[in-house]
């Protein structure tokens, strides 16, 4: 008899997103002459820049003739990608990476997910609460936890308390873990950290013979000077951290699909014995055994993205989003509605001083617009409104306009 995974049926079955469309696609039965305006998931609005899609039709181009044509790629990118994404991302803020340490994805979900299979199943996982959801269930479906209590925690796993007192800014644990997860920009907060707060974190996996898995899919968006753009400036870095990139937000490729991860030579793990196991030689193995790569028109269309014209188009598009985000957090503190984010994050999070699902169920229905409950991102997020920048400035002013008017 072939048995399903067990650990599938301890996931959370109403996954937030799914909630939000149940509950949109009701409002929009009742009300089918309504104007939604959507703030609620991350997704980007805005069309590729141009340098990336003249390479996609260049790339294209090559495809479709026999002398350029090209079959499978690299198993971990494109050598031109790779050293690119080296030398633009990493050497120029003084971190040395080198392009063999990357590997290149069709996103960081996808990395984010896959990366605990390179643990042992007992590792102990630490997460922040609130949370980018995959984190939690990639190890919950890997058989790491237990069941989900009422408050929507698993047993099993360490919990990171952020709130406002930290500034949604976790310090180390004290109970142990051999693994943290750690995002910032912060989804679904916004929240950054300093470099004495990344140092604090270095500090704790390197003494405690554990890993920090970093998620900077939203570093585009740091404008603040001395804010930290990958874990890797902080010194010592190399050996206890993996860090998770995406052209997602960067570049408007959400729907284009390109990421990539950094392992570098000497992040290691340890056997049983404790013997030291460098994390790059595991995932190299599951990446050829699992992976086929990314489509060269798209590993073309990530370059462009890197070249100077690239950057500058790249630039103007986060540019437009933090200012929309911008506006978003100055007509919310008009209401006396204190946020996080928004400086150096398209994402604004606030406390709505009543339930999460009570004001996104009153913004919908009176406001016509989405946004996104904070309690689906964990415990810590009940109370709090995510809104996302990713849309038009007209859009975003509009849905202000209206979302000011029953703030009253
Ligand atoms: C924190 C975080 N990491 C990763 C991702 C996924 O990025 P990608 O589109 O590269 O899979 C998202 C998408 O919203 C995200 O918010």
């Amino acid at each position: 008899m072939i048995r399903a995974n067990p650990n599938y049926s301890k996931i959370q079955a109403n996954y937030l997103f799914a909630e939000i469309a149940a509950r949109v696609k009701a409002c929009q039965a009742e009300k089918p002459s309504a104007r939604l305006i959507r703030l609620g998931i991350g997704d980007v609005t805005q069309p590729l820049p141009a340098a990336c899609v003249e390479a996609l039709e260049r790339a294209s181009a090559e495809m479709g003739a026999a002398e350029t044509f090209r079959g499978y790629g690299p198993d971990y990118g494109y050598a031109f990608l790779r050293e690119a994404i080296a030398k633009n991302d990493f050497e120029t803020r003084g971190c040395d990476i080198s392009p063999d340490e990357i590997f290149v994805s069709d996103g960081a979900k996808c990395d984010t997910g896959n990366f605990q299979e390179m643990f042992d199943s007992s590792a102990r996982i630490a997460v922040p609460d609130p949370v980018y959801p995959v984190y939690v269930d990639s190890n919950v479906m890997a058989g790491r936890t237990g069941a989900a209590a009422k408050s929507g925690r698993y047993e099993g796993i360490v919990y990171l308390e952020c709130n406002e007192e930290n500034g949604f800014v976790p310090a180390p644990p004290k109970t142990p873990a051999d693994v943290a997860y750690l995002c910032f920009p912060n989804n679904p907060t916004g929240a950054v950290a300093s470099r004495e707060q990344l140092a604090a974190w270095v500090e704790w996996a390197r003494t405690n013979d554990a890993l920090i898995l970093f998620d900077a899919a939203y570093e585009a968006f740091i404008r603040e000077e001395g804010v930290p753009h990958s874990i890797y400036e902080i010194p010592g870095a190399k050996e206890v951290a993996v860090e998770f990139r995406s052209f997602s937000k960067t570049a408007g490729f959400t729907g284009t699909r390109c990421g990539y991860c950094v392992v570098p030579a000497q992040c290691r793990a340890f056997d049983s014995a404790g013997a030291r196991i460098p994390l790059q030689t595991l995932w190299k193995r599951r990446q050829s055994t699992k992976f086929n790569g990314v489509a060269y028109p798209v590993q073309r269309a990530a370059e462009a993205a890197l070249s100077a014209e690239g950057r500058a188009q790249c630039k103007a598009l986060v540019d437009g989003y933090l200012a929309n985000a911008a506006i978003v957090a100055s007509r919310l503190e008009r209401h006396g509605l204190k946020c996080t984010g928004a400086k150096n994050s398209p994402y604004v999070w606030f406390d709505c001083g009543m339930d999460s699902w009570e004001f996104f169920d009153k913004v919908l229905r009176n406001a016509e617009v989405v946004v996104t409950p904070g309690v689906g991102f964990g415990s810590n997020g009940a109370g709090f409104i995510r809104i996302s920048a990713f849309n038009s400035r007209e859009n975003v002013e509009e849905a202000m306009d209206r979302i000011e008017k029953i703030l009253g």
